[in-house]
């Protein structure tokens, strides 16, 4: 597969239909090298990785659920098992984040921010390109205070994703994706008038 056709041809794929294997070892460290590729201004180098499988997953699932708890003290104990199962779906998360550089003179929050997405997005590709697949999931908790402490992360971080990999069961679903045509136009010079908020 040539490049632009990994790219044209990655579609996520549901958890739940992730199988062993997932990378492991050096294929894994490769496929996160591509991470390191992301545009990243002033060369901070945001992005972190953190790898989640085996038996952790299921700690995981407990904090996603103690955080569900301690954010609602009504929701049933269904719901809650629910969540605590959500990440032995796959048998590989990553938590991509950024490790955020508070009040950087040139590189603003929101940039460190984006250079972490780009980089957990080279990593599904690459990923693809090497027959796994993956989805990216956040949810409301990956933005929680006790689930971000938990993991280790300090308040100013940012979850990017927890990136769910495995190998597929089956060939995923491809979404109908509309001509690309609608999103682009060109800006001739003409002053524009702002849009009206909201
Ligand atoms: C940062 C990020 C977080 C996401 N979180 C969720 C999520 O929590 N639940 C969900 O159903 N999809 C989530 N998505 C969307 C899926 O990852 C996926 O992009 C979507 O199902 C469309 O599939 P596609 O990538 O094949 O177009 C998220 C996407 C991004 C970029």
């Amino acid at each position: 597969m040539d490049a632009i056709e990994t790219l044209m041809s990655r579609n996520s794929v549901p958890a739940r239909l992730l199988r062993e294997p997932a990378p492991e070892g050096r294929e894994l460290e490769e496929i996160l090298e591509t991470g390191m590729r992301a545009p990243d201004h002033a060369a901070l180098r945001p992005w972190r990785f953190l790898i989640i499988r085996g038996e952790a997953r299921n700690k995981l699932g407990d904090i996603l659920a103690d955080a569900m708890a301690l954010n609602d003290a009504t929701i049933s104990e269904e719901r809650l098992e629910s969540q605590r199962k959500k990440p032995l779906r796959s048998p590989l998360i990553i938590a991509i984040y950024a490790d955020v550089t508070e009040n950087h003179p040139k590189a603003p929050e929101i940039e460190q921010i984006i250079t972490a997405g780009a980089a957990a997005q080279n990593i599904i590709n690459a990923a693809h390109a090497k027959g796994y697949g993956g989805i990216m999931l956040t949810g409301p908790l990956a933005h929680d205070a006790h689930v971000k402490g938990a993991l280790g992360l300090a308040k100013k971080d940012q979850i990017i994703c927890f990136l769910y990999l495995g190998t597929p069961s089956e060939e995923p679903r491809t979404k109908p994706r509309p001509p690309v045509t609608y999103f682009i136009s060109e800006w001739t010079g003409d002053i524009r008038k702002a849009k009206a908020a909201g």
